[in-house]
């Protein structure tokens, strides 16, 4: 087991930027060139309802670093189930991970995602790494397009696997900024496109949370047929507001969390 929670997202956040050059740059942008001068949010994961795989499995490396189950969140339209995690160091992101109800999408789908996680080990979901291990299978270009044509989510888990999906700013810890807007006035002064799907802005101070995203970077992808640049993943900012006791607020607003998966949307 990892020693402790900072080791561990310190090997997620080296994984995630070898796939989102991007972030590093946000991260000077918005802090200093010190990684410790940004203080994360939250770390969010996909996966697939099977159980081999699944919420529990991943969650299972976070439990045994003292994090607690504090909510959960119901996307239909998406076919997506979400809890999320925190842990008692306040400083300590919080972790989102999602999965796929298979059983609510097509017979084609569901039998290539086996065919997927039937080329896992029960080993390597255990192993300390997981949550920064990648892909565990092969896949070519056209069984990628099938699961796009019919799930987003499915396609993006498909070619990246297991490492956080995006990482997310927390704007309540920023030296420089107070408001979500001036964080997004300057990361599109600096050229980075936002995700404008609901807005540029989800959620307000009503619901406790307001957060916008990234378009997720592209890059390259190896599939058994060649490869080709694919949308990886892209980096988050919430700004959370107290609630009438004072405190922030800590969980997630499904429909903000509903626009924001489509961050990785091809552009
Ligand atoms: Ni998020």
């Amino acid at each position: 087991m990892h020693q402790d929670v900072n080791q561990l997202f310190s090997e997620i956040w080296q994984d995630y930027l070898s796939v989102t050059p991007s972030a590093k740059k946000v991260h000077e942008l918005l802090g200093s060139s010190q990684q410790d001068d940004v203080i994360n949010d939250h770390v969010a994961y996909r996966t697939f309802n099977i159980e081999k795989v699944g919420l529990n499995k991943l969650a299972a490396h976070l439990l045994a670093l003292g994090y607690k189950e504090c909510g959960e969140y119901h996307f239909e339209a998406k076919k997506l189930y979400a809890k999320h995690f925190e842990h008692t160091d306040p400083t300590a992101p919080k972790v989102f991970i999602s999965e796929l109800l298979l059983d609510k999408c097509s017979p084609e789908l569901q039998a290539i995602v086996h065919r997927l996680v039937d080329q896992v080990s029960p080993e390597a979901v255990n192993a300390e790494n997981f949550l920064y291990s990648g892909r565990h299978w092969d896949i070519d270009q056209s069984t990628y397009r099938t699961l796009l044509a019919e799930s987003e989510y499915a396609a993006w888990l498909s070619v990246w696997g297991y490492r956080a999906n995006h990482f997310t700013v927390s704007v309540n810890h920023l030296q420089n900024f107070e408001t979500l807007a001036s964080v997004n006035d300057t990361l599109k002064q600096a050229g980075f496109p936002l995700n404008s799907s609901g807005g540029e802005i989800k959620g307000s101070p009503e619901v406790f949370l307001e957060q916008s995203s990234t378009l997720a970077d592209a890059a390259e992808v190896e599939f058994t047929d060649g490869t080709k640049m694919i949308p990886s993943c892209f980096y988050e900012f919430a700004l959370r507001h107290a609630m009438s006791n004072g405190e922030l607020y800590s969980g997630f607003v499904a429909e903000s969390a509903d626009k924001i998966f489509e961050s990785t949307n091809a552009r």
